[in-house]
């Protein structure tokens, strides 16, 4: 549904705004320009008005289902394209083991361009059929297969900020270069310096990964002992800018949340990698409460499912589980952690001024939901209204 000069479409639309986690717009008509950027959404009755302006004829306009919806694309804050190949597995040792003898010995195997292209190409096109029409990929220390997973980004329509680091490959518009020292306990204090100078001195987008375990937090406290803490480190070697991003954050603390919003830097939560290695249980709330801009990340594969829709329901959960905790602690809703998966992960890229709703003049990245198809996954019953209808879509879509 990318492409340009599209006819317009009618029917139900559903996104987030900031100030509606979720926003239900019925009987309107959105229609898209020669740039692929949406040109106005509007209610129905003014087709006509609407028609003369953009010069459409009515009987082009294509009418969504009973019971279809458009959504914004799904944003992946975190994901290893690399690690793909063995998601679902491994998932026996806690990070710093898992590094060591999983992770870095698959990594080592993207020198070969054949092997990257196969788990790359399964990748890109997996994510996308998940819903991800948006991804934040680390690759590995390879260029050329870096720069192949750009290619096939490109190729296969998904947006994408792909992480080599030291890089520049701007010639795909929807796919840019994404500073991406590995995290702090594997690089020393001049590398993580250059790349901070890169990334300012390019105005590039910076990845990395913060507080995930409390090894590691300790780890780095005896690696960087001139820091005050994790935070501090990315801080000191000016790679928390208002385009970084840094997954997981589970043992931040409230001061170095400050520091996040201060700077405009982001959190990636990725909660099926938090449990399934079993790093923590970030809260979401507090993070929220920061005013720290926060997406989601399915983490691939310390998280084990490359799905979207996973990673809304894993949200749900650690934050229920922090209610068990705590019953103080407001439990996310639904419409918050969809907010999150769309405008949420748009903010946390500094995309939002391209992606993340259905705003005029922002790109037309949509996904096409239909709750009814034949031997769908849904039973719909009578007099279920379409917020019904979305949080069914929720409850029992399956991710592949
Ligand atoms: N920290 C450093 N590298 C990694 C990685 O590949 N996965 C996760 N989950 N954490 C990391
Ligand atoms: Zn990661």
């Amino acid at each position: 549904l990318c492409a340009a000069s599209e006819p317009p479409v009618t029917g139900t639309f559903v996104h987030s705004t900031p100030r509606a986690a979720v926003e239900i717009l019925q009987n309107c008509v959105l229609g898209v320009d020669d740039k692929g950027k949406i040109a106005f959404i509007e209610k129905h009755q003014d087709v006509v008005s609407l028609s003369e302006i953009w010069g459409f004829e009515t009987s082009d306009i294509r009418q969504l289902g009973q019971y279809e919806f458009l959504m914004p694309g799904m944003v992946d804050t975190h994901i290893h394209a690399s690690q793909y190949s063995y998601a679902g597995t491994a998932l026996d040792l806690p990070l710093l083991e898992w590094l060591n003898t999983y992770t870095f010995p698959v990594e080592a195997k993207y020198k070969d361009l054949d092997f990257a292209n196969d788990v790359y190409t399964k990748v890109v096109r997996r994510t996308l059929k998940n819903g991800t029409t948006t991804a934040c990929y680390f690759a590995t220390i390879h260029t050329d297969a870096s720069l192949l997973l750009g290619e096939l980004a490109d190729r296969f329509g998904q947006r994408a900020l792909v992480g080599k680091v030291c890089m520049d490959y701007n010639s795909y518009p929807n796919v840019k270069p994404v500073v991406t020292p590995r995290f702090a306990p594997s690089c020393s204090s001049s590398l993580l310096s250059e790349l901070g100078e890169i990334a300012n001195n390019n105005k590039l987008h910076v990845q990395s990964h913060i507080s995930e375990n409390k090894e590691e937090v300790e780890l780095v406290k005896t690696l960087f002992p001139g820091c005050k803490s994790y935070t501090d480190v990315y801080l000191k070697h000016n790679l928390l800018t208002d385009r970084t991003v840094m997954a997981h954050g589970c043992h931040l603390t409230d001061e170095e949340l400050e520091i996040f919003r201060e700077t405009g830097s982001a959190v990636s939560h990725c909660p099926n990698s938090n449990i399934s290695i079993c790093s923590g249980m970030l809260n979401v709330r507090n993070v929220l409460n920061h005013n720290v801009k926060l997406g989601l990340g399915t983490d691939v594969a310390g998280g084990y499912s490359p799905s979207m829709l996973d990673a809304m329901r894993r949200t749900l959960d650690t934050s229920k589980a922090l209610t068990i905790q705590d019953p103080q602690h407001k439990t996310l809703s639904f419409e918050e952690v969809f907010r999150l998966a769309t405008l949420g992960g748009s903010e946390a890229l500094s995309l939002d001024d391209q992606i993340g709703n259905f705003v005029v003049g922002k790109d037309f990245d949509a996904l096409r939901v239909n709750v009814c198809v034949p031997d769908g996954p849904i039973d719909l019953f009578p007099g279920e209204g379409p917020k019904v209808r979305q949080s069914s879509y929720w409850s029992f879509l399956p991710s592949y």
